[in-house]
């Protein structure tokens, strides 16, 4: 990336107008974040949400695994506002947030090794040919997911079009980085949490496709 597409990028994200003592504040320059800054302790694990929309996954995790620290990355402001809000309602001690585009800048900010699980929901399809290549799941994507995985740690994914299912399992075929145990995909994810969009895409009727891949 060129430096001032990247300064220009970086601004961006740094311009996050929610403030809150659970939201992370970047600098002005891309580096590692310390994620114990915002937690009020540490925690014998982490786990990341990638575009967590409005918060609904991420604040049921937190809920149910007080051991673990999640970090929520949403670039849409009011969606970010309205899951720290929640957060701060229910007084989660171990969930914080970051506005930062997770396509922009995730090798700049995370150090390696730094999480169990990485989680990637419903992410835009970019249903249009000309427009495959903004898709997320990519050969680059995936080799930051491996970076900031520690070893034996997992990559969880959903997503409700089929075509971008399709894409994604040849790109992780691909890849070396990830092996599966058991099933390639399913189409269940028993006692994982849902949110209000998976609800709807259920109830539209569409196949949801779920993957999980192990850092091999
Ligand atoms: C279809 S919604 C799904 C939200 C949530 N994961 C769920 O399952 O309900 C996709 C979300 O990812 C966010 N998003 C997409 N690309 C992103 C990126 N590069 N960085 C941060 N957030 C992103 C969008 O703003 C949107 O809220």
């Amino acid at each position: 990336m060129k430096e001032e597409i990247r300064s220009k990028l970086w601004r961006i994200c740094k311009n996050t107008p929610v403030r809150s003592p659970l939201v992370i504040v970047p600098g002005n320059e891309p580096n590692f974040l310390d994620l114990n800054e915002y937690f009020s302790s540490t925690f014998s694990q982490y786990f990341l949400e990638l575009g967590s929309g409005w918060g609904e996954v991420a604040l049921e995790l937190a809920k149910k695994q007080p051991e673990t620290g999640f970090l929520a990355m949403e670039r849409k402001w009011n969606r970010l506002a309205q899951t720290d809000e929640k957060a701060r309602e229910l007084d989660l001690k171990n969930l914080i947030f970051s506005g930062i585009n997770f396509q922009w800048f995730i090798d700049d900010i995370f150090e390696p090794e730094q999480f169990h699980t990485v989680l990637l929901n419903f992410p835009d399809p970019w249903p249009k040919k000309k427009h495959h290549k903004n898709r997320a799941i990519n050969p680059i994507f995936l080799k930051s997911i491996y970076r900031i995985l520690k070893p034996g740690g997992r990559f969880l994914f959903a997503t409700d079009h089929g075509g971008y299912f399709r894409w994604s399992i040849r790109e992780l075929r691909k890849s070396s980085l990830f092996r599966y145990e058991n099933r390639e995909w399913s189409n269940e994810r028993p006692g994982f949490p849902i949110s209000k969009f998976e609800t709807e895409k259920r109830k539209e009727g569409k196949n949801i496709y779920y993957l999980e891949r192990i850092k091999v």
